[in-house]
């Protein structure tokens, strides 16, 4: 059977993502935006690379939802990315609108697929969709720990100078400052960090971590990081479409896991093709709760200042 992935928002982590999928030759794509004739010349432009990477699928770029029908999974970039002096947080108003404006739209044409949100800030916009969009939690969630651990691998692969490959990462709670990075949790060829590298060490990959978004930001000044992110969805859209059950870090629904209930958080869950089909629960210490309970408590101030009506 044909498997259908519609990206929304063709800007700079779409256009990644749609291209990334495309190219993993998995599932067809759309790449819809509100700007007329960009997605369609940047699907044309991405259509010209498959015979030399190899790729039989099509991408249609569009400002049409009729050409949107009928996708398994949906990935929404659309909306604002922050700019220099920005935080993650100040978006929400301006990303609240365009979610009331595309998620509707999209469940009219695709009332089946599974929704992956990008837009900022993060872990808000994936709980005000989830009250859009009326589906279950389990077919609502948020791209934010793939791009973070990611992240913080490379961070410590570079440091250690080591394979990426082999080296895994444990980050939950918000896309933001009050991300939880677990070192004990994160490993280079399986041997925790805590046992190869000092807390001061550990410390300053952690901090290079949390702020390589806003190292990102400053650098480009007109916009945010977008190939890592693109590419972090795309590997979310996999697992759906390819019924992988991979765990990934993603941001899902919490009811009642580490102590938290009606929120959206980071945390490692299983990725297939019904979606969120579970989220791996574990231990924390009680520093770790403490910090997990500040970043929820960082997203509920975000959450209170949606219009939920
Ligand atoms: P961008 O500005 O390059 O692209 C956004 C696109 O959305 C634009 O092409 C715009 O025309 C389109 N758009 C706006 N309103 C629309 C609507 N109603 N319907 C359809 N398309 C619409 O921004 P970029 O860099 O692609 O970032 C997109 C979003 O993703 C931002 O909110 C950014 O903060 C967020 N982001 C989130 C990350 C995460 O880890 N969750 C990582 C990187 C970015
Ligand atoms: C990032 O982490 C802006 O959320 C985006 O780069």
């Amino acid at each position: 059977m044909k498997s259908k992935v519609t990206v929304i928002g063709a800007g700079n982590v779409g256009a990644t993502c749609a291209q990334r999928v495309a190219q993993g030759g998995y599932a067809d794509v759309v790449l819809l935006d509100i700007v007329e004739g960009m997605p369609q010349g940047k699907a044309i432009d991405m259509m010209h690379s498959h015979p030399i990477v190899g790729s039989s699928r099509s991408i249609v770029g569009t400002n049409s939802y009729d050409d949107t029908a009928g996708s398994d999974v949906v990935v929404i970039t659309s909306g604002s990315p922050r700019k220099p002096g920005m935080s993650r947080d100040d978006l929400v108003a301006v990303n609240s609108a365009v979610m009331n404006s595309v998620v509707p739209q999209v469940l009219k044409h695709s009332p089946d697929c599974i929704l992956i949100v990008v837009t900022n800030p993060l872990d808000a916009m994936v709980y005000l969709v989830l009250k859009i969009s009326g589906l279950p939690s389990s077919r609502v969630m948020g791209m934010s720990g793939v791009l973070d651990t990611g992240r913080f691998r490379s961070i410590i692969a570079a440091h250690l100078d080591v394979s990426v490959q082999d080296v895994h990462a444990c980050i939950l709670g918000a896309h933001g400052d009050t991300m939880v990075i677990m070192p004990r949790l994160s490993t280079v060829g399986g041997v925790p960090l805590t046992q190869l590298l000092s807390k001061q060490e550990i410390d300053k990959l952690v901090d290079r971590s949390v702020k390589s978004g806003a190292e990102v930001v400053s650098l480009l000044k007109t916009g945010s990081a977008f190939y890592a992110p693109g590419i972090a969805a795309a590997q979310m859209a996999e697992s759906i479409v390819l019924d992988s059950k991979r765990i990934l870090p993603v941001c899902a629904y919490l009811d009642g896991q580490f102590g938290l209930s009606d929120i959206y958080l980071g945390v490692p869950a299983k990725i297939g093709a019904d979606g969120v089909e579970k989220v791996l629960e574990f231990e924390l210490t009680d520093e770790e709760k403490l910090a997990l309970d500040k970043s929820a408590e960082s997203v509920r101030e975000l959450i209170a200042k949606l219009d939920l009506s």
